[in-house]
């Protein structure tokens, strides 16, 4: 078959990493027959400096005509790089939410999972990590705080910033189907993630979440005020199987669960709207401390390619080699730095590799 990926590489490690996640496509196109054919997308630091926007009407346009989107990561050093001095609907971040929203990407999977090999680059004790944990957090990417008004202003002398936090029920509704559609297809646990002690956004989503819980009788489900969430990923982790939450507190707590799998390196995510089309990206950002170095982790990236496969394109059996691959190489003891054992574990039988040689490996073992 032949497939229309847009593709952002965007900025810091961006390129390197999603140069490696293309390396694998074209080894599944090559080894099962299809075709990938790829359209670079400005969007990002990149896209103002070449076009003084984030995101122009035409990479929106160009998104929309691909059958999906892969991305690398946006930004900068949000202290040092000029794109920080421009006005904020200016700024590399504003270009992503805009695609966001004009795509309608309302559900972030962002799947975290504990490698068996990667267990010694976990930062918590064995006996927490157990046999490992595998979660997946379902996150509301359109709408809260993200998306609500906002102004800074002077009151009486006095600067005063305002960021409004606004969800209505069909906004819920629809995430809250997508999280125990998922979970349905997991271990059948929904934890559905709030401030209902504190926020009326919460005590909607709180109330939507029972009446959709109505129509999966089989799905078991919790709710969790965010607080002891953050305190619970670290505590037993375990216990998480699809964590389903709005845009900002899954934003914190999706990192908070990479780092526990021993690295955000490794964490995938997929952006879905209502059809097939979606955009997969890492969830790490574009660590320009560590960008053209040729030592970034792609494996993320690798991954979310691997969602591509899987929810755009249907092509299951090829995402499952790219996601064998992956494990193979690990199994093999390749590391990339982010992803070496903490000092004290043993480091016998690893080898650390670069970005590219990380690609080379797995993309050989398709
Ligand atoms: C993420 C990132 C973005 C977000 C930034 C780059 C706007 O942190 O995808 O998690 O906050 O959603
Ligand atoms: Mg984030």
């Amino acid at each position: 078959m032949e497939f229309q990926i847009g593709v952002i590489s965007g900025d810091g490690i961006g390129p390197e990493i999603v140069a490696e996640a293309k390396k694998v496509l074209d080894r599944v196109g090559e080894k099962y027959g299809h075709t990938f054919h790829y359209t670079e997308i400005l969007m990002g630091g990149c896209s103002i400096d070449a076009k003084g926007v984030p995101l122009t009407d035409e990479a929106i346009e160009q998104a929309k005509a691909s059958d999906a989107v892969l991305m690398g990561s946006i930004g900068g050093n949000t202290s040092t790089s000029p794109w920080y001095r421009l006005a904020p609907e200016l700024r590399p971040e504003a270009g992503l939410l805009k695609l966001r929203k004009s795509l309608n990407l309302f559900a972030n999977l962002r799947p975290a999972y504990l490698y068996q090999e990667l267990k010694a680059a976990c930062p918590l004790r064995d006996d927490i990590i157990g046999d490992g944990f595998d979660m997946m957090i379902m996150r509301e990417l359109t709408g809260g705080l993200y998306f609500g008004e906002r102004k800074t202003e002077e009151k009486d002398g006095v600067l005063t910033a305002t960021d409004t936090l606004t969800y209505n029920e069909n906004e819920i509704r629809r995430i809250a189907k997508r999280g125990f559609d998922i979970a349905r297809k997991r271990r059948k646990k929904v934890t559905s993630v709030d401030k209902a002690n504190v926020l009326d956004s919460s005590r909607l989503w709180r109330k939507i979440v029972e009446e959709v819980a109505k129509d999966y009788p089989d799905v078991s489900y919790e709710h969790m005020l965010v607080d002891n969430c953050a305190m619970q990923l670290v505590k037993d982790p375990k216990q998480f199987d699809v964590i389903l939450t709005e845009n900002m507190f899954g934003d914190i707590l999706s990192d908070e669960a990479s780092m526990v799998t021993g690295s955000i390196g490794m964490l995938s995510s997929a952006s879905l709207n209502d059809t097939k089309f979606g955009l997969y990206e890492p969830s790490g950002g574009s660590a320009p401390d560590i960008a053209g170095k040729g030592i970034a982790n792609p494996i993320a990236t690798i991954l979310s390619a691997a969602m591509m496969l899987r929810y755009s394109f249907d092509l299951d059996k090829e995402a499952d080699a790219v996601e064998a691959a992956v494990s193979g190489v690990l199994k093999e003891g390749y590391r990339t730095i982010d992803i070496m054992p903490q000092p004290g574990e043993p480091q016998e039988g690893i080898t650390q590799v670069g970005t590219a040689e990380m690609g080379d490996r797995i993309a050989e073992r398709i």
